[in-house]
């Protein structure tokens, strides 16, 4: 499966980004915290080598994911030169507070009202950058929606006399090369639902679920996967929350079953679940 996804704005905010960063001291990069790698454009990374910017990885929807493996996470990237590391959820309250502190030290020099200290925000789409904004800024800024690419135009504002948040457009990379990380981007609703089918979403998360959190279909619908394929899997999960195919003879509804486990997961009714971990995924730095 190939997927590309380079709509024209994502041009022109690489073009912009470049442009921003030669301006701001530390670039806070959110990250989704279930895939924090597959949602790390790697073209943040190379703006910010290229201009030598140090940067707060900010690994969001901590409440989502495996709190075992976003640990293992933050102790990873907190190895990385000029790379700090935080996981938190944003939208709960003063989570967001403790970002421009743990920006400072990366950025001594920029203390006073002269020279504030300029934090970029950067991520792919749907990460929680407007979240995370609205949060620091205790006020309704951006458009916060689950659509990718919602937040387009660049936004500067003052957090207080001597600290400055700048915005930037959410920004996928102009082609996904691995599709396991197109995969975990659908996965995580960060790509358009346009590009990639439910059903081959759910194809995946299924697979990984099954091999990584087997236990979770005992404790969410009451069945247990061992000795059973992804199909009957799937099946079982049609049974158990009543998805039939009308007119066709008790036929499971497989592509129901499928929406109601990507919904499931995507809202964190599953459970807390991380798609990727430090040891396994390819890390860009
Ligand atoms: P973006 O600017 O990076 O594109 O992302 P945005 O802030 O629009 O956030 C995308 C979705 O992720 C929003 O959900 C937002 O509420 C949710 N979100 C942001 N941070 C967190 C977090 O820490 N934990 C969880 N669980 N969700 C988070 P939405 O359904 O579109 O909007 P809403 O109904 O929640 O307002």
């Amino acid at each position: 499966m190939a997927i590309q996804w380079y709509p024209g704005h994502m041009t022109v905010a690489r073009r912009e980004a470049a442009k921003t960063m030669e301006r701001c001291d530390v670039v806070v990069e959110v990250l989704d915290a279930r895939t924090p790698e597959a949602s790390s454009n790697p073209m943040i990374s190379e703006l910010r080598k290229e201009r030598q910017r140090p940067c707060l990885k900010v690994l969001n929807k901590a409440d989502l994911a495996d709190p075992s493996v976003t640990q293992a996470w933050v102790r990873s990237y907190n190895q990385e030169d000029g790379v700090s590391a935080v996981a938190l959820t944003c939208t709960r309250p003063g989570q967001a507070a403790k970002i421009p502190y743990l920006c400072q030290p990366l950025a001594p020099n920029r203390t006073s009202s002269l020279k504030p200290l300029r934090m970029l925000i950067m991520g792919i789409p749907n990460v929680g950058k407007s979240t995370l904004m609205n949060a620091l800024l205790k006020r309704r800024l951006a458009k916060v929606g689950d659509q990718p690419a919602v937040t387009r135009v660049q936004q500067k504002n003052m957090l207080n006399d001597h600290m400055m948040l700048i915005d930037s457009p959410g920004l996928l990379w102009p082609k996904i090369e691995d599709p396991d990380v197109g995969l975990m981007l659908a996965t995580i609703n960060a790509i358009s639902a346009k590009v990639i089918v439910d059903e081959e979403i759910a194809d995946f998360l299924l697979t990984y679920l099954v091999t990584h959190y087997p236990t979770l279909f005992t404790k969410r619908y009451g069945f247990s996967v061992e000795g059973l394929n992804e199909l009957e899997v799937l099946d079982a999960i049609a049974k158990k929350r009543g998805c039939l195919r009308k007119g066709k003879g008790g036929e499971f509804d497989r592509e129901k079953a499928a929406r109601i486990l990507l919904l499931e997961f995507r809202n964190g009714t599953l459970g807390q679940i991380s798609l990727q971990n430090p040891e396994t995924a390819n890390t860009s730095e």
